[in-house]
């Protein structure tokens, strides 16, 4: 495949991108020397940054496998990122073959290459909206034609919450889109956090500053109060890798303290 087939036009891969970066964190191609020059300066500012982003990709999919197993069957996950390894659709489907899932991102370079690959598959498909307007994204007609709202929806904001300053209310976003959801649904997060690693933290968010997203962490309990209204499931607020973790996982690198995930069940 021409490597430039799914940058759509008018995109500047020669400023690094949130997205892509991530995507090079988890060892995958769809990305760029800007790209990866952005994510050599972050691993200088924390060797090891990229553990953290594994630990979280490993988290999403326990997550998802947890979801299944509850018999949720649709999934709207937003700030999906570039399509990569163990996406929701592929984990979900392992085993629930009838899976719905809407992928929602603000980059339209993630958006394009989701909709290249899932063109086939009448049950998933990805859209650009932004998290910020969560009404937009509610009742948005690709949405509403996949996912039916009156029954159980788990809505994943992983890895994204962080890109959503105060300013922008996140709690906001998160009450509306509980509330568009039916009884017995599920929102599940994850988040940067500083309260450890806090300097090397600080650098990585003074280079994100550079890009479109600048994130910032926040403190365990300023996550937890993002999930008020939810009841959260056990094992509740942990960093990524305590969460449910598998009995035979990999090595446990210190630097996934800096991630912290929960799954909340909607009254
Ligand atoms: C670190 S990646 C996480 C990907 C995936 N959710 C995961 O955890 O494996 C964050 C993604 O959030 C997207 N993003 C950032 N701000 C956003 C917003 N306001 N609305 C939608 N997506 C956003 C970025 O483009 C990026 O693809």
């Amino acid at each position: 495949m021409d490597v430039l087939s799914w940058v759509p036009d008018g995109v500047d891969v020669t400023v690094p991108n949130v997205a892509r970066a991530y995507d090079y964190y988890l060892g995958g191609y769809h990305n760029f020397a800007a790209d990866r020059e952005f994510v050599a300066r972050v691993e200088v500012a924390m060797p090891g940054f990229s553990y953290a982003a594994q630990a979280n990709r490993a988290f999403l999919g326990r997550a998802v496998r947890w979801l299944v197993d509850a018999g949720v069957r649709q999934f709207l996950d937003i700030g999906s990122g570039i399509p990569t390894l163990g996406n929701v659709h592929e984990v979900a489907r392992q085993s629930a073959p009838d899976a719905r899932v809407v992928y929602v991102d603000i980059d339209p370079v993630a958006v394009a290459h989701g909709r290249m690959i899932l063109a086939d598959d009448p049950y998933a498909t990805s859209i650009e909206a932004d998290l910020r307007r969560p009404a937009e994204i509610l009742g948005h007609p690709e949405v509403l034609q996949l996912l039916d709202f009156s029954q159980p929806t788990a809505v994943l904001l992983m890895a994204v919450l962080h890109f959503v300053p105060d300013s922008d209310d996140p709690a906001g976003i998160i009450a509306r889109l509980r509330d568009g959801l039916a009884p017995g649904s599920y929102l599940a997060i994850s988040h940067v956090t500083a309260s450890t690693h806090r300097r090397e933290i600080e650098q990585v968010r003074r280079l994100y500053q550079h890009t479109l997203t600048p994130g910032l962490p926040r403190a365990p309990r300023q996550v937890k109060k993002l999930l008020a209204g939810l009841d959260l499931v056990k094992p509740g607020l942990t960093r990524v890798d305590d969460w449910l973790p598998d009995s035979m996982r990999a090595t446990r690198h210190p630097q996934a303290e800096v991630m912290l995930g929960a799954v909340g069940r909607t009254r």
